[in-house]
């Protein structure tokens, strides 16, 4: 079963949007596998956005994700990195369909509510970042036959 990171960004936690957030991923009907709200330090927000080191809004990136707590997440499901991808929108706000995360509720590309795995090797480094093995659970629900 695929795994994918998601991560609420400072902006969504203090606009109040994690429960929307969580709402749109549990009622698609991935399941939720992890979770907690975090301070990002500034070693795992570098370690994180590894990728855009060099870049010019890493700093501001970097400056941005350690600026208050995040809701990090582990979801699984079939398809989910690229299915919740969908569901977060394009990365800059003019972009970003109608109907997205982004879309819905931002309006620039850096306060852009939402990190997504962009591939399965991308979540699987990501969640190795923020998560040890045992925040994760096992389980299964009834209702996973009609998904
Ligand atoms: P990126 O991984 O390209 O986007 P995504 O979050 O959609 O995977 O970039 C990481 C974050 O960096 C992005 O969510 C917002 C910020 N960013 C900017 O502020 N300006 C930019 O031009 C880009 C490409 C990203
Ligand atoms: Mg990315």
């Amino acid at each position: 079963m695929e795994r994918t990171f998601l991560m609420v960004k400072p902006d969504g936690v203090q606009r109040g949007l994690i429960g929307e957030i969580v709402k749109r991923f549990e009622q698609k009907g991935f399941q939720l596998v992890g979770a907690k709200l975090i301070q990002v330090t500034a070693e795992l927000a570098e370690r994180h956005y590894e990728e855009h080191k060099g870049k010019d809004f890493y700093d501001r990136l970097v400056d941005f994700i350690t600026s208050g707590p995040v809701f990090a997440m582990v979801w699984e499901g079939d398809q989910v990195v690229a299915l919740s991808r969908a569901m977060i929108g394009k990365t800059s706000a003019l972009d970003a369909a109608p109907g997205t995360i982004r879309s819905d509720y931002a309006i620039h590309t850096n306060y852009n509510l939402i990190h997504g795995s962009d591939s399965p090797e991308s979540a699987q480094r990501e969640i190795a970042n923020f998560f040890a093995e045992h925040e994760l659970l096992n389980y299964s629900k009834v209702i996973s036959q009609w998904i």
